[in-house]
């Protein structure tokens, strides 16, 4: 069902050095809901996720746990970072992780090659480096420290001390790419986005760039350097390299020419690494640049970036322990504008479930097929004839699949969200104003209540199609409810972008019984530590 069109999206590749909150769940649904989406509209997609597992915070943390960095990082892959994969039901093409040869022998491969085409020279450094970013910190990063650090500089991100560093490193010369950045940025301003996104980057680039640092001597838990071997890559190379390494860079050329260029999907934390350094390495490298950056905002807690380290990280299975992964899922990305930051509340949480899952669009699957089965043995009718009332669905369905389309280009997935909704909501009040339970009282109106019950059968089935992305679980089961997947086959299998073609639920589907999709939930998020509203 491909068209073709090639659409490769990644998340970025997490440390898994900690357990995963909602933060970083956040980014992989968000990179699910996309990938689905387009691999649902017949394109080429490959959907990448994977995990950082070199560098010396995660040295630290083995040693701080008495393992070795290989038994850490092995134990938390397997029992927390797959396992996020099947809460939040993502469906991703591939998984990989940093420490695995196909990655490590393809980054000496690339590293050696800039080295050759004079990207790279030695160099003495003395900086003030984060543990927690993995990164040298400049003046504007830096601010004074409080409580228990009072008196020493503290990362601003992290709170926590910096590091003076003083060694012989390999620096690349990034400094090189400050003009062929900007002219990049320039002839492609959809590169980075949103838009605030990409006015930080080009201001920070017009500034100049500095040489970086791209290798360490201290410590060995990471990749040799290939000439090397007193030294290993500097973990932030290393780990944008997974994007290339992933789909055969160095290894199958036909894979990667199959894939190549990425779109990257990123918090805005990691921004300049994705749009500065990583698009500079591959210029070095004579390798195409990605297609586009995304930077999506943070999820606050309290007002602040909600993150491990300040003790305010929400376990994804809390919130889905209580409301399902769809509910996960639609929340995240519908109340967030994708790209801004976003206050995350059990109170907001709870109250979009009951208003827009179980009472909007829960209710709408419910009565639909109930009053099928009531009015009709529970066989779809077929519409009579058509009144303005009946055209301004079909125009409504017709209207949001191309804009949720259009904004799924943009990576809009909340613009999207918001467009499919029109339909859940025009339908609701479709059925209230042409109340079915009065005409199944009078036979004369027994064509007429045909149309109803078809026409908001049919929206359903439209639904479902534009919704699987986001709510791969509940659509399904309305889709075997419709009795779709009889007469029209696998729901995944429905070409998305053709949703909005009426007509296609055939008369005569016999509808099954279907079981609430959006069930009550008990008194949610009771004593919940992030319970705060920020
Ligand atoms: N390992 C690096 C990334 C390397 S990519 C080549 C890293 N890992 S991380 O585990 O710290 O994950 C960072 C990503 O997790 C962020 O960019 C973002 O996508 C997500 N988030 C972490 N905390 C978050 C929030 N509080 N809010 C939203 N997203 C968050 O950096």
């Amino acid at each position: 069902m491909t068209s073709g069109r090639s659409f490769y999206i990644t998340t970025p590749i997490y440390y898994p050095s900690d357990v995963p909150h909602i933060g970083h769940g956040y980014t992989t649904v968000a990179v699910d809901a996309l990938a689905r989406w387009h691999r649902q509209a017949g394109d080429d997609t490959w959907m990448l996720t994977g995990t950082d597992e070199h560098g010396q915070k995660m040295l630290r943390a083995a040693a701080a746990n008495g393992a070795t960095p290989q038994e850490w990082v092995d134990r938390l892959v397997a029992e927390s970072w797959f396992p996020l994969l099947k809460t939040l039901d993502v469906a991703n093409d591939d998984f990989i992780r940093t420490t695995q040869p196909r990655h490590e022998e393809r980054v000496r491969q690339f590293v050696q090659a800039i080295h050759d085409r004079g990207y790279i020279y030695a160099g003495e450094f003395e900086a003030l480096y984060c543990v927690g970013c993995e990164e040298f910190k400049t003046e504007s990063e830096i601010v004074d420290g409080t409580g228990a650090f009072e008196g020493l500089k503290v990362c601003a991100i992290h709170s926590k001390p910096l590091e003076l560093l003083q060694e012989k490193n390999y620096f690349f010369k990034l400094s090189e790419f400050t003009e062929p950045l900007l002219k990049l940025y320039a002839e492609n301003p959809d590169f980075i986005r949103p838009e605030s996104a990409r006015n930080e980057v080009v201001s920070f680039v017009k500034q100049g760039l500095k040489d970086l640092s791209i290798s360490r001597s201290t410590f060995d838990w990471g990749i040799k350097v290939p000439w090397d071997e007193t030294h290993v890559i500097y973990v932030w190379v290393d780990a944008l390299l997974n994007y290339a390494t992933a789909v055969g860079f160095g290894s199958d050329p036909e894979e990667f020419a199959r894939r190549w260029p990425a779109y990257h999907v990123v918090g805005k934390d990691i921004l300049r690494f994705h749009a500065v350094i990583w698009p500079a390495m591959l210029m070095a490298a004579g390798v195409e640049v990605p297609r586009g950056v995304f930077a999506h905002g943070w999820l606050l807690v309290g007002g602040e970036k909600m993150s491990k380290s300040k003790l305010t990280g929400i376990a994804p299975t809390e919130i889905t322990d209580v409301f399902g992964s769809d509910a996960y899922r639609f929340y995240f990305l519908s109340a967030i504008a994708f790209g801004q930051d976003g206050s995350f509340s059990w109170e907001d949480l709870s109250a979009r479930y009951q208003a827009e899952l179980a009472n909007g669009f829960g209710n709408l699957a419910s009565r639909t097929t109930a009053m099928i089965a009531r009015y009709r043995e529970g066989i779809v009718p077929p519409a009579g004839e058509e009144t303005d009332g009946d055209r301004v669905i079909r125009e409504t369905v017709a209207n949001a699949v191309e804009r949720a389309d259009a904004a799924i280009e943009r990576f809009r997935l909340d613009e999207a969200i918001a467009a499919i909704w029109t339909i859940v909501d025009a339908l609701n009040l479709y059925i209230t104003e042409n109340e079915p339970w009065v005409l199944a009282k009078d036979e004369g109106s027994r064509s007429r209540l045909d149309t109803v019950l078809y026409t908001a059968a049919e929206g359903l089935r439209a639904l479902a199609v534009l919704l699987s992305p986001i709510m791969p679980i509940a659509t399904e089961k309305l889709w075997v409810g419709l009795g779709a997947a009889e007469s029209l086959g696998r729901l995944q299998d429905q070409a998305l972008r053709d949703a909005g073609r009426w007509g296609q639920l055939r008369p005569g589907t016999s509808v099954n019984a279907l079981a609430p999709l959006f069930p009550r939930v008990e008194q949610p998020g009771d004593g919940q530590p992030g319970a705060a509203k920020a």
